[in-house]
């Protein structure tokens, strides 16, 4: 069964044809770096902009490279959240019209459930597992007991793991997004040079990024002529270790011993390498995405959307997006 899956929840537009979940027929990302780039951050009223001239365009490539028409999809899959309204917007009401004129059932997918379904589309980790979203909008740990089935662990209290490489990065003055570019230049600085604060929250399995922003932040005003690529490395290392840390209590609390990593930043190359010398030591089987199932696409919207369209979990014309939408368990 073909989905056509939708995400527009951001500043990518995306669009995906997936078989039964798990195989990528075509996989369309038209990415905006080139317009917020100067702007050191995503502009939300440029990016909806944006998805409604890439949305036609990017369905049709999607559609094209599949060699499909209408008639042979099976559901259409879109994100309604979370992620920002404007952005979402474009991408529900665009499901919505084509579901409504080609009669095609629509399922609604969480951004977040995406992100964790990104790995079916290139292995089948048995559940349970723990899975860890590290994105520019989210860090989260969930516990996942089968498709559908989601406990949060564990979940920032601030800024997101992404949100503060970007912000470091435009502080060290640096491009957008800052992920990719601080995962480049810290292989040529040295992780030890200085230490920044790893927040580490009594009781509980939540994460704190704003304290590294703020402390790199102030060592750069006070040390103006320190070497960028040792700031980016010893950033690096303070965020790879403390989520690396928690995943690894949060495996031995919930006693399950293996881990699915989701999201832009798990495409970050210090923190693949040192999460997998980590596993082998603790017996932990990992999975990790290629990289470009890391960053946001459909493809994971439309494997997520399969589960849904099994389930008889369909999405009705009144679907509005959701800025703010807690992953929780499927109700069917
Ligand atoms: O999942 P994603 O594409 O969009 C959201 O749902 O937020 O994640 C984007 C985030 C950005 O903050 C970007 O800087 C970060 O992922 N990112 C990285 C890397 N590639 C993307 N962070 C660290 N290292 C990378 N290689
Ligand atoms: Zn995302």
């Amino acid at each position: 069964m073909l989905i056509l899956g939708i995400d527009t929840s951001c500043d990518d537009t995306g669009a995906a044809i997936v078989e039964d979940g798990t195989k990528i027929i075509s996989n369309v990302v038209s990415s905006q770096d080139e317009i917020h780039e100067k702007y050191g951050g995503i502009v939300p009223e440029l990016a909806s902009r944006r998805h409604i001239e890439l949305i036609w365009p990017v369905v049709t490539e999607a559609m094209t490279r599949a060699h499909i028409t209408f008639n042979d999809i099976g559901a259409i899959a879109v994100t309604h959240g979370p992620g920002l309204i404007g952005s979402l917007l474009i991408g529900v009401c665009f499901a919505k019209s084509i579901s409504f004129v080609n009669q095609i059932p629509l399922v609604a997918v969480n951004h977040l459930e995406g992100h964790i379904h990104a790995i079916f589309l290139e292995a089948s980790p048995d559940f349970p597992f723990i899975a860890l979203v590290v994105s520019g909008g989210h860090t989260s740990i969930y516990r996942v007991d089968d498709f559908g089935v989601y406990r949060e662990i564990g979940r920032t209290r601030d800024d997101a793991a992404g949100e503060a490489y970007d912000k470091v990065a435009k502080l060290l003055g640096f491009g957008f997004p800052g992920g990719p570019i601080i995962d480049a230049i810290a292989l040529k600085g040295d992780p030890l040079a200085m230490t920044f604060p790893k927040a580490n929250i009594a009781g509980s399995f939540d994460f704190s990024f704003s304290g590294i922003k703020t402390s790199v932040m102030n060592y750069v005003k006070k040390n103006p002529g320190s070497k960028k690529e040792d700031i980016a490395a010893s950033f690096q290392s303070s965020v790879t270790e403390v989520l690396i840390e928690r995943i690894s209590e949060v495996v031995k609390a919930e006693g399950v011993k293996r881990v699915v990593l989701s999201g832009g930043v798990s495409a970050n190359s210090a923190l693949r390498e040192k999460i997998g010398h980590r596993a082998i030591k603790e017996g932990i089987e990992l999975f990790l995405p290629s990289l470009y199932l890391c960053t946001d696409n459909a493809a994971m919207i439309a494997s997520a959307g399969y589960h849904h369209f099994k389930q008889g979990n369909f999405a009705k014309y009144d679907l509005n997006p959701k800025a703010y939408l807690p992953l929780v368990s499927a109700t069917g």
